[in-house]
């Protein structure tokens, strides 16, 4: 493990796929770690409710007009305005995350800490995070005997780097302000943008992204960021048309969160990802988008399963959609537009683990289609992270086929992955950490989307021409 202290720059350095395997010695590996356990809070006596297949979820989380408008004031993502070191250091990053590597997919990775099961169970935290240098290690489990017999070492570790890592004790609030800050940023001057979370089922996708009466996520802090920027920079010449769409794939079913019939089964229609008949929402205010959010998040279809009591069992896909119109003082318009995908997805799921019964149609053939649209992705993901992607099979997934301008297309992508940090738990996190490696291979080509009203410039054209056949009158 380094320990020198080039923060960040680490993921762009040349790595092996497979991470870096060293020895390791089991009593310093744990004396590292900041804080070895530390259980989940569990939320307070979560009040259950049916949702529309008649399964016991939790209750969707308070998010309203009022408890997002009392947040505002936390949550504020304007910056201040005579930074002090810390704060200027973050500019500089987020500088950095916006230019240099705005290109490539920008991979962090989150652990989450034991749960109450993991610790009932002995479980041993076997994650670490270096912060400093954005590397990621994983105690492997005891070799063999065998193994050891020959001489090998009795412990080893796997290191892998990426553009940030986050321990146990990172708030959202610290992921929110650094690489998702430069993205939402970048949506306000015309970037599309996409911020996916993945990981194994129980890992803290929904936690990092939604929210939940505690804790508030990425999605309403991305909303907040919006229309902070829409009322910093709204004036007599510039408008911003704010409107949000919510779907889910569930079943390799599209469907409208937001929609009259949430059931209803949606199609995609051409190349580019665009939902046939989805409605879009024209929103004003934060606490309107927050209401909407709450309306997608009580649609949406979740379960109790061994891994996970609130467990997500579909991918869903809210989506801030941007028009900034703006006149200059020769009185053309134009138009920027921009998109933003706030994704938390199903997590990947070992049958015998999550208590599904392969025998049981409806969980079993849901779990089988959370499986097969995550390997998609991972195959689309291994298809771009080589140096000249041939043949990349978009169109085997609803998941792919949505995310195609994202992953290798117009759009700054960032992928949160999520990991538990149990012994138990070491193949499912060691996969997510070599899937989330090869992201951050992949080149975008993103660039900011303005439409030039062509009567303007037609109009321009002809004043040209009309000045320049004076001109010629005059001499
Ligand atoms: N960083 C964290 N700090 C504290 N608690 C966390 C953290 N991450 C997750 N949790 C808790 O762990 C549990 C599982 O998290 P969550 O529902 O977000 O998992 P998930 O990855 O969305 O799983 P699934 O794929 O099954 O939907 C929740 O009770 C959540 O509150
Ligand atoms: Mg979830």
């Amino acid at each position: 493990m380094g320990s020198g202290s080039s923060r960040s720059n680490s993921a762009d350095k040349p790595q092996n796929r497979e991470g870096i395997v060293s020895d390791v010695d089991e009593d310093e590996f744990f004396s590292r770690h900041p804080s070895k356990s530390g259980a989940t809070t569990p939320s307070k006596s979560p009040s259950y409710y049916e949702n529309r297949h008649g399964r016991r979820g939790v209750s969707p989380p308070p998010l309203s007009i009022r408890s997002v408008g009392a947040s505002i004031s936390g949550l504020t993502t304007r910056e201040n305005s005579r930074p002090n070191s810390a704060e200027l250091k973050l500019k500089n990053m987020r500088q950095k995350w916006a230019t240099e590597t705005s290109k490539r997919i920008h991979v962090v990775v989150r652990v989450r800490p034991l749960n109450f099961r993991e610790i009932k169970e002995n479980a041993k935290d076997i994650v670490y995070m270096d912060e400093i240098n954005n590397e990621c290690t994983i105690l492997m489990p005891k070799p063999s005997k065998m193994i050891q017999q020959n001489g090998g070492s009795s412990h080893k570790s796997i290191t892998f780097s990426y553009d940030r890592c986050y321990n146990a004790n990172a708030t959202t609030s610290q992921l929110y302000n650094e690489i998702p800050y430069s993205l939402v940023q970048g949506v306000l001057e015309g970037y599309n943008a996409t911020i996916l979370a993945y990981g194994q089922t129980g890992s803290g996708k929904s936690f990092t992204m939604q929210e939940d009466p505690e804790h508030i996520g990425i999605i309403p802090r991305a909303i907040v960021h919006i229309f902070d920027g829409k009322e910093a920079d709204e004036d007599k010449d510039t408008v911003y048309f704010v409107h949000v769409s919510y779907v889910e794939i569930y079943n390799e079913e599209i469907r409208d969160l937001l929609g009259d019939n949430p059931t209803r089964k949606l199609d995609i229609k051409g190349n580019n990802g665009a939902i046939q008949d989805l409605t879009m929402h024209h929103v004003q205010t934060v606490g309107h988008c927050a209401e909407l959010l709450r309306k997608g998040i009580a649609n949406r279809v979740t379960s109790a399963t061994t891994m996970n009591a609130h467990s997500s069992r579909s991918h869903a896909i809210f989506t801030v959609w941007l028009k900034i119109q703006t006149r200059d003082p020769s009185g053309s318009t134009q138009q920027t537009k921009a998109k933003l995908n706030l994704v938390d997805l199903a997590g990947s799921e070992r049958h015998g683990k999550t208590g599904i019964s392969t025998n049981s149609g409806h969980a079993f053939k849901e779990s089988k289609s959370i499986n097969l649209s995550l390997s998609t992705l991972g195959k689309v993901i291994q298809a771009l992270s080589v140096e000249n992607p041939g043949h990349v099979p978009y169109r085997e997934s609803k998941l792919t086929r949505l995310f195609q301008d994202s992953l290798g297309g117009n759009a700054r992508t960032m992928m949160i992955a999520c990991l538990s940090p149990s012994d138990s738990n070491y193949e499912e996190t060691v996969s997510t950490l070599k899937y989330a490696h090869n992201t951050k291979f992949i080149n975008n080509k993103p660039v900011v989307n303005i439409d030039k009203d062509p009567k303007d410039a037609l109009i321009r054209d002809l004043q040209y021409e009309i000045r320049a056949l004076r001109n010629r009158l005059d001499h």
